[in-house]
């Protein structure tokens, strides 16, 4: 009986759907006819915060510039022609950066090597155009690994030494080599990548380097244009920016403002620790903790070779997130625990106890590092959903800010005093 009514009422919504939809709908394939008089795009996006992206339409394309790949690229809607001013850097070019690379879209093949990429497709709801995958690309999403798992990885052509090629610059000359992602056999459209790449099908998607968060958030527009899904895009960042907005004026009375940075300790394979350092904290990261009513560290980079002097300098932190990585022996990192923390800082040896204990940010229990959520293949949600969903960025901001001892509430921070465990996510997760 519960069925049947939940049956009727998804027809009835089904009903309510169609007949608001526009009688201009968007496109989610090829089309066969074209009409040059038709709007192929009647959702638009458009970048409104310091994502790092701009947008401009006409009738069957869309130019996207990416300032921080330094790239632009021009889609068409397929079945349409080309537009004749898009000038693609020709595939064989040994430009250095600043590609012109021509896509038609929708994207319904497409391969992954970028992590924010899959998150703003599982949010966008177009999973299914995910065909491949670089052969070294990790999700912590369960549901995106089952997929993954199913599906073919692809290798990167480094050019063989016949395709390298002298290119002059001044007086000297140098050989450039190509790197390129290998579609052809398996018929992919383009690879999401996370650099700009001297190739005609890869397209860069960077949040992380965004100047605000608002900003970040708005690279689900740009993977939206790719898919023709602008109209969810829109609807989706509209619901971010609200509830963003809303959580910076409720942070906005903080009255005394905590102090937070980012540390790390500077361990090498054989387990010496060569030093300390704290990190210089990029905008977007600024703007997100000013806004959960948190004052950063705003100085530049620094090394220390002396505990006690690095203490010193982090004596007025409130908060601390630690950015260490425990090194394998032969390179890579690891995800460190307290026990490795607390050792790697001198927390926990005698000569360091003392004054560590004095440290605000050891006394409160509030270190953390941003990767509670974790794959067993080293992937962390940093990267993926975090760098999208900047509303609960700010949630977690604002929760690690209100915590008088330490917080085991954030949605990404795990708190290291407080020994959280990761989570750990595999495609046994997916439901
Ligand atoms: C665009 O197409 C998608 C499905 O392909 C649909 O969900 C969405 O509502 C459409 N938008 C408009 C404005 O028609
Ligand atoms: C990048 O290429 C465009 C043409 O595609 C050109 O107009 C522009 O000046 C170039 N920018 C740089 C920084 O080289
Ligand atoms: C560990 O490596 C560092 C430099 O990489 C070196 O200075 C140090 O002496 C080494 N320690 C041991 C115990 O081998
Ligand atoms: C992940 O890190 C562990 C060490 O923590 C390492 O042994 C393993 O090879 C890494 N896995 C991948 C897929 O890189
Ligand atoms: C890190 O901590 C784990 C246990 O928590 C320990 O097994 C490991 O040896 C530590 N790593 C280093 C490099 O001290």
């Amino acid at each position: 009986m519960v069925l049947k009514l939940n049956l009727c009422a998804s027809a009835v919504l089904l009903v309510l759907g169609l007949l608001s939809m526009p009688i201009a709908a968007n496109e989610s394939g090829c089309v066969s006819y074209y009409d040059s008089a038709k709007d192929y795009f009647p959702d638009k996006v458009e970048s409104k915060y310091a994502s790092g992206f701009s947008i401009a339409y006409t009738n069957n394309a869309k130019y996207i510039r990416n300032s921080i790949s330094g790239e632009t690229y021009v889609l068409y809607q397929c079945g349409t022609p080309a537009p004749a001013d898009a000038n693609p850097t020709p595939a064989s070019s040994l430009q250095v950066g600043n590609w012109t690379k021509l896509v038609a879209v929708p994207g319904t093949k497409i391969a992954l090597d970028s992590a924010p990429a899959s998150a703003a497709i599982e949010l966008l709801g177009a999973q299914d155009s995910v065909a491949a995958a670089y052969k070294y690309f990790e999700v912590t999403s369960p549901c995106m690994q089952q997929r993954l798992d199913a599906l073919p990885r692809i290798q990167q052509n480094f050019g063989t030494p016949s395709a390298r090629r002298r290119r002059s610059s001044g007086s000297s000359s140098h050989l450039v080599r190509r790197v390129s992602y290998d579609l052809s056999s398996l018929g992919l459209q383009w690879t999401f990548t996370t650099y700009g790449m001297s190739d005609p099908s890869s397209i860069a998607v960077n949040p992380e380097n965004a100047a605000d968060m608002l900003g970040k958030a708005e690279w689900i527009k740009f993977v939206a244009a790719f898919f023709n899904k602008e109209a969810e895009a829109n609807q989706i960042f509209a619901g971010i920016e609200s509830r963003y907005n809303a959580l910076k004026t409720s942070a906005a009375s903080t009255a005394a403002k905590k102090t937070i940075g980012l540390a790390r300790y500077n361990k090498v394979a054989n387990g010496t620790v060569l030093g300390w350092a704290i990190d210089q904290v990029q905008p977007w990261l600024a703007r997100g903790l000013a806004d959960a009513g948190l004052k950063a560290y705003s100085g530049d980079s620094v090394s220390f070779h002396s505990a006690s002097d690095f203490y010193k300098a982090i004596s007025g932190w409130d908060i601390m997130i630690d950015v260490s990585g425990e090194p394998l022996p032969h390179g890579g990192s690891t995800i460190p625990e307290w026990t490795n923390i607390s050792s790697g800082y001198g927390f926990s040896n005698g000569a360091g106890r003392d004054f560590a204990k004095s440290l605000p940010a050891v006394a409160h229990n509030s270190i953390y590092r941003s990767d509670l959520i974790s794959s067993y293949q080293n992937a962390t949600d940093y990267n993926e959903h975090l760098q999208i969903q900047a509303d609960a960025l700010l949630g977690d901001y604002i929760e690690i800010a209100s915590a008088a001892s330490g917080t085991t509430s954030a949605k990404w921070y795990r708190n290291m005093p407080l020994q959280m465990p990761v989570e750990w996510m595999s495609s046994a997760g997916c439901h």
